[in-house]
């Protein structure tokens, strides 16, 4: 069984990837923690808790980052045209769920659900970093006691998504990200490199609304709507599943290539939030890359097992 945080902006391809999350049995899904980034934190905290409700999952949801984890960072503007207005496809969630929040701030509740469960917790971070970088600051210690870190975001052999050198999640708060994948803690990177060719068609997800039969699955593909018609003419018709892809690597690491060596993340200038791994045996001179730790980014991926794993599980 995996004890898994996940740490999210839903957000529409974060909404599939939770119910992916709450679906698998070899999932433990012990807690929520949400950041800004899709929508504002007040949003995204109030679609957890819609979503919460909606698919009846039974976990703590604690409340996170609302800007950068530099102050006062010029940050971004969230992305309406992709998530709309209320980050879950402007389907009209309401503006108030009535249901408790977690007492503690998201860096808080991922530090004492580490230390009540050493070696056992993966983080699934498909977000900004923002939350992870507050834990590590807050207590350092948990980089022995976590057993995973899986994120989504970066683009390393390929273009960005909000500029030509970034991705959404690293861009929208490059600090926090540099300080997370240079922790002495098991990261691995699933980025643009293998979600962009992760595309779940709308037969697919039609199907799953008719196959499961449920107002939950007539939820997923309601919300879904608005963001795939953003990503038409992008992709083949469908649903990028970015998020989603992270949540299966838990479960199915098997059905991913990967590559080894440090990542350090560009803060600042015209390449904001570009993501840059050093493969392990390559010898430059020296340079900030210098005892920096080793990590893990996905450079291929079977993409249509993926898909297959997310339709048959949700
Ligand atoms: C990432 O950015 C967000 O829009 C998605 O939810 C995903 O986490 C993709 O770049
Ligand atoms: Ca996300």
């Amino acid at each position: 069984m995996h004890k898994v945080i996940y740490d999210t902006d839903p957000g529409v391809d974060d909404a599939m990837a939770l119910l992916f999350l709450h679906h698998h049995q070899e999932i433990d899904l012990l807690g929520i923690t949400t950041v800004f980034g899709n929508a504002t934190i007040e949003t995204t905290t109030r679609n957890a808790l819609f979503l919460k409700r909606e698919w009846k999952i039974d976990c703590p949801v604690a409340r996170g980052a609302g800007e950068t984890f530099i102050p006062h960072r010029p940050s971004h503007e969230p992305p309406v045209l992709i998530h709309g207005h209320d980050g879950l496809g402007n389907i009209g969630v309401p503006e108030t769920i009535d249901l408790p929040e977690d007492g503690r701030p998201a860096h808080r509740f991922i530090v004492d659900t580490i230390r009540a469960n050493p070696g056992e917790v993966t983080l699934v971070a498909v977000g900004r970093m923002t939350n992870l970088a507050h834990a590590l600051k807050e207590d350092p210690e948990i980089v022995d006691l976590v057993k995973q870190v899986v994120i989504m975001g970066g683009a390393f052999d390929c273009n960005g998504n909000v500029t030509p050198a970034a991705e959404a999640n690293i861009h929208g708060d490059p600090e926090a990200a540099d300080i997370v994948f240079t922790a002495k803690w098991p990261v691995v990177v699933v980025g643009l490199d293998v979600t962009m060719q992760t595309v779940m068609t709308n037969t697919q997800l039609a199907d799953i609304r008719d196959a499961a039969g449920s107002s939950r699955a007539r939820l997923l593909f309601d919300l879904s709507q608005f963001y795939i018609q953003f990503y038409q003419g992008r992709v083949p018709d469908g649903m990028v599943v970015h998020d989603s892809c992270a949540a299966v690597y838990v479960v199915a690491p098997e059905l991913f290539q990967t590559r080894a060596g440090a990542i350090r993340v560009v803060c600042g200038g015209i390449a904001d939030g570009q993501t840059i791994q050093k493969p392990d045996g390559r010898g430059f001179g020296p340079s900030d890359w210098d005892g920096i730790v080793s990590q893990t980014i996905c450079t291929g991926i079977d993409a249509e097992a993926v898909l297959r794993l997310i339709h048959d599980t949700i």
